[in-house]
């Protein structure tokens, strides 16, 4: 069922006028990677640093959002996909809002993230792809919640890197190679492009 008779509202703001008042410019943060890839770990570290910069960042993670506005999706192909389609979207409004947008979910599929790129673009707002990126033998290792080990075992079905696909980014804004460097040192990769952007102070 698609909704019919609706009409776009306008505010009495243009998002302009309300980066000019709040004094800060709007924008998403989308992070990809496997399961342990450091995601989450950098997402949060970086909503820290930019808060405690009194910069207004908000972070949205895979396994929160699951908890609630998400918690009717579970990982077959076509649930990952509205998964990212509704993240895309609330990842806009809060951009929209001048907020910096985190979003730290697997998003396995180049499609669903050219598509919450492309979303981000007709409403002219930024969007920075951040692949976490660690090889697969290096996060079965780590392996913090005991998910490989159950996915290897049979009792995880679809799982991320072994029985589901990871299509990793070609052409990432930003490349942290999670391995090599440490989370402060991944922070500050990150916070040198929004610097040199012009999307941060
Ligand atoms: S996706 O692919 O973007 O829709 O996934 P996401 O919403 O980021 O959720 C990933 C977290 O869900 C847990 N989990 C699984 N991940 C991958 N595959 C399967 N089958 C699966 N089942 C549960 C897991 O804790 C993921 O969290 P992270 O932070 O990535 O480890």
């Amino acid at each position: 069922m698609v909704a019919t008779n609706i009409t776009w509202h306008d505010g009495a703001f243009t998002r302009d006028e309300r980066q000019k008042e709040l004094g800060q410019k709007g924008l998403t943060i989308w992070f990809t990677g496997l399961s342990a890839s450091g995601k989450s770990t950098l997402a949060s570290a970086l909503e820290q640093h930019l808060v405690s910069l009194k910069i207004a960042a908000y972070r949205l993670d895979g396994d929160n959002i699951r908890f609630g506005l998400n918690k009717d999706l579970g990982f077959g192909p076509e649930a990952r996909t509205e998964n990212i389609r509704r993240i895309a979207e609330v990842s806009k409004l809060f951009a929209d809002s001048t907020q910096i947008a985190i979003t730290a979910f697997i998003s396995p599929y180049i499609s669903d993230r050219e598509a919450a790129r492309k979303l981000h673009d007709q409403a002219g707002i930024p969007f920075v792809e951040v692949f976490a990126d660690a090889p697969l033998s290096v996060v079965e290792e780590r392996d913090p919640k005991g998910l490989y080990k159950k996915a290897k075992a049979g009792e995880i079905k679809e799982f991320t890197g072994i029985s589901a696909p990871y299509e990793a980014p070609v052409n990432p804004e930003i490349h942290v190679k999670t391995h090599e460097v440490s989370i402060e040192e991944g922070v500050q990769i990150i916070l040198d492009y929004l610097r040199q952007k012009e999307y941060i102070p």
